[in-house]
């Protein structure tokens, strides 16, 4: 099963929800995929130990020089990462726009799970283009991080009507999900956010909110995902509550421990 986590808008939480789902797939007896396909690369810095080189990175896949087998680095306490590299913002203007490289993703997927089956995540950039197609053609689910605020609103809207022009060339409902995150219960606004949220979307809105945390903002500069940063924290435990949300709906077909 694969989820990509997309929203258009930066700062949103996508690769902080990548990060820490991953953690707490990890925890629960399933061990993840993470693909970093944001040219900043910023889950790949978490990761830490990341090479630097293009080659090793999702890039070289999208050059056809390397699959993504051979690109999967371990990750300790969560389970393996395909790295980004700067390089990737050069995808759009080198491979153009056909069929074949926006399907490129969902191929070498469906490949690497004939041996080696396993919950995906794909962190996404904070734009539409060849790679965020491309992570939107390969998941069974997109989840979409909505900080809580009132420009997030807007945001959730723009990624519905994209969805809406790309169905038809899909000729499937793209699956998707939205998550508050950065909830302040302390203010009106996150009510409000979250009423507007259920009105336009409906039974979409994931019940669970993702609060804001201070262990969920440090820990990616200790190079760790919240579980292993603060095991005891809110943040910790609104990642465990995501993860059997997920499960509970049919978005992750797993077992949990
Ligand atoms: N629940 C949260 N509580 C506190 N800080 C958060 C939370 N979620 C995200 N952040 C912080 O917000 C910033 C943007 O998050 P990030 O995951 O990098 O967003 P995106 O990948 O959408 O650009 C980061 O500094 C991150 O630590
Ligand atoms: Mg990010």
């Amino acid at each position: 099963m694969r989820i990509a986590i997309f929203n258009q808008k930066g700062g949103v939480g996508k690769t902080t929800t990548t990060l820490n789902l991953g953690a707490a797939l990890r925890r629960s007896g399933n061990t993840p995929l993470m693909l970093d396909l944001d040219p900043q690369g910023h889950l790949s810095s978490i990761h830490g130990q990341a090479p630097l080189e293009a080659n090793r990175s999702l890039f070289a896949f999208y050059q056809d020089l390397r699959s993504l087998h051979e690109l999967e680095l371990p990750w300790e306490h969560i389970g393996h990462l395909i790295p980004a590299h700067q390089q990737l913002i050069k995808v759009d203007s080198i491979f153009g726009k056909g069929p074949a490289i926006l399907n490129k993703l969902r191929h070498g997927l469906e490949e690497l799970e004939t041996t080696n089956p396993r919950p995906t995540l794909i962190d996404c950039c904070p734009y539409i283009g060849v790679l965020a197609l491309n992570a939107i053609f390969a998941c069974d689910c997109l989840l979409i991080p909505i900080s809580t605020d009132y420009l997030s609103l807007q945001a959730a809207e723009h990624i519905t009507r994209t969805l809406q022009v790309l169905e038809p060339v899909l000729k499937r409902r793209v699956e998707r999900r939205y998550l508050l995150t950065r909830f302040d219960r302390r203010r009106r606004m996150s009510d409000d956010v979250r009423n507007k949220l259920r009105d336009r979307y409906g039974d979409d809105v994931l019940d669970i909110v993702i609060s804001e945390n201070v262990s969920v903002a440090e820990s990616p500069s200790l190079n760790c995902d919240v579980y292993r940063h603060n095991a005891s924290s809110s943040g910790a435990h609104d990642h465990t509550s995501l993860l059997k949300e997920l499960v509970e709906r049919g978005d992750l077909n797993i077992t949990l421990r």
